[in-house]
């Protein structure tokens, strides 16, 4: 996880102990990889993708996106996939965002608001359960 802003809500998460004991979640590309292997998901449709969003989601080479699924809980981590990969979610798409209901502690669900706001998206969300929510980007979206 990258560091957020000392000031800022994610920095709870940042802070929490069993965060900081699981070295906030580094791991190498390798055992991400046996991990897939692990449940039959490697094959040659699987693209990994190393580095922080703000580096790798600009020049990421997906032109259209059927199915987004955010689960990075922190603000900045946040606008970064939006910015860059909601334009590409195809009409119809679905969005499922992760961390809703752990608003005390990251700033996922801000973000996502902060988003939806700035560029007028007004799909309606869906509960998944108390930690997610869907929308369906709308067949008239022109975000
Ligand atoms: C809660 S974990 C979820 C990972 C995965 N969805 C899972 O369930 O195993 C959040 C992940 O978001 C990634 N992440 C958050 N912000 C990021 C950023 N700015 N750039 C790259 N990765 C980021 C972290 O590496 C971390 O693995």
């Amino acid at each position: 996880m990258p560091k957020p802003p000392e000031d800022s809500i994610d920095a709870r998460l940042y802070n929490f102990p069993q965060l900081i004991e699981a070295n906030h979640w580094a791991v190498d590309l390798e055992t991400v990889k046996t991990n897939f292997q692990r449940y039959g998901l490697l094959d040659k449709q699987v693209q990994f993708v190393p580095g922080w969003f703000a580096d790798t989601l600009p020049q990421v080479p997906i032109e259209r996106i059927a199915v987004l699924r955010l689960d990075d809980d922190y603000y900045q981590s946040t606008m970064d996939i939006l910015n860059n990969l909601y334009p590409r979610l195809m009409p119809g798409g679905y969005v499922i965002v992760d961390d809703w209901g752990l608003d005390q502690i990251c700033g996922e669900k801000q973000a996502v608001i902060d988003y939806r706001n700035t560029h007028g998206i007004v799909d309606e969300i869906f509960e998944v359960d108390w930690q997610s929510v869907y929308w369906r980007k709308g067949l008239d979206s022109d975000v």
